[in-house]
């Protein structure tokens, strides 16, 4: 199997700890280990009498247990905990895809949701968001893309890096459509429970269709992303099985801490997703204030879930802008090129405490250096 470089990975490997500011982060703040300790009693002691042999393959139950309340159909023997989603990613795609198979991916994506379908041999068909239209999908584009050979279709809602969230009615149509024709839908719902208005919420796939997959992991949503949990959630056993028994070949079973503090974070998931959730709807007004004053130089649209938007830039290459301004102010954003859209969109983070010093930064780099707009 060949693996393209993982261009946004490589670009987070070399600057996320030696730039100053991250303004592109995909993921909530995160917290510190007593914080979370401290939100059970006893759970401090807990922790230090855990012992530190192998865990259960599937996933600790306690932890399994607490994913399942996440979603409305699912069970804990449907829940099958990986080494954050990255690696959920790469197994099911190694369980499910041949060469020769047809699989139809949502773009611009986090990488590997396409990279490692091609790499396995994979016919990769690119579902691509409208640009014009804030990157909505149209599902009639899909249907002209299904071919007899389709069988995987991958989404992620709300989307990375775009913030894009279609309606309940539009999932709706998609579980119609991978019922109609039998393709698998790969759900990738990192984001979920980020939706500025909860009844934006879509519900689950793995909820609404009984062969669909649901993606999740702690690093996003809850900020968690150093437990290194993911998991994925199925109501199709066949597929659970296999993946089950491919995670022999890559991690066997799950770090017994991690397993620990997701299972007790999760049992307080609402109190840190509100935290986050607060954290992010000041960091969007300020950004709203900033692109309006900018409106000559970016186009904004406001995300209705998640923690990262895309604006464009208007005038300039956008690869020089974000290198540029990361030498002169420590500012780290990123360039959109990177996803591969063609286009000179950027992917800003607004789920840090921090975006306030960080955008002042990039405000007066914008003053010194760029003069006035078209410059
Ligand atoms: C959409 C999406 N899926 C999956 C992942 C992988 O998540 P993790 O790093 O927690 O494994 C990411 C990480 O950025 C992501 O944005």
């Amino acid at each position: 199997m060949k693996l393209e470089p993982f261009r946004l990975e490589r670009y987070f490997a070399r600057h996320e700890f030696s730039a100053a500011y991250l303004l592109c982060a995909s993921d909530c703040e995160s917290m510190e280990l007593g914080d979370l300790l401290a939100l059970e009693p006893q759970a401090q002691e807990r922790f230090l009498s855990l012992r530190l042999g192998y865990t259960e393959s599937l996933g600790d139950p306690a932890l399994r247990q607490a994913i399942a309340r996440l979603y409305a159909r699912i069970t804990a023997d449907q829940v099958l905990v990986h080494a954050g989603a990255e690696e959920a990613i790469f197994n099911f795609m190694q369980v499910t895809l041949s060469s020769g198979d047809h699989v139809i991916v949502q773009t611009p994506c986090y990488q590997s949701l396409g990279a490692v379908a091609r790499g396995l041999g994979a016919t990769v068909t690119e579902w691509c968001g409208d640009p014009m239209r804030a990157w909505e999908l149209d599902l009639d584009l899909l249907k002209k893309a299904l071919t007899q050979r389709t069988k995987l279709v991958v989404v992620n809602f709300p989307h990375n890096p775009t913030g894009f969230l279609p309606t309940a009615a539009f999932v709706q149509e998609l579980s119609l459509l991978s019922e109609r024709h039998g393709f698998v839908i790969f759900s990738d719902e990192v984001y979920r429970g980020l939706e500025l208005d909860p009844a934006d919420r879509l519900p689950a796939l793995a909820d609404l269709n009984d062969r669909a997959v649901s993606l999740g992991v702690m690093s996003k949503t809850y900020g968690l992303a150093g437990l290194r949990i993911g998991w994925i959630a199925t109501r199709n056993r066949r597929l659970f099985e296999a993946l089950a028994g491919f995670k022999d070949y890559t991690t066997i079973c799950n770090s017994a801490p991690s397993e620990f503090l997701a299972a007790l974070a999760l049992r307080h998931a609402q109190g840190i997703v509100d935290r986050n959730l607060e954290i992010i709807r000041a960091n969007l007004e300020r950004l709203d204030r900033f692109f309006a004053d900018q409106g000559e130089r970016f186009a904004w649209h406001r995300p209705k879930a998640g923690p990262i938007a895309f604006p464009t830039l208007l005038h300039g290459a956008v690869d020089a802008f974000c290198a540029d301004l990361l030498k002169q102010t420590g500012v780290l954003l990123l360039p959109g090129t990177l996803y591969g859209t063609g286009t000179n969109a950027l992917r800003i983070g607004f789920g840090r405490k921090n975006l306030p010093e960080a955008l002042a930064r990039l405000e007066r780099y914008i003053q010194l250096s760029m003069g006035s707009a078209g410059e």
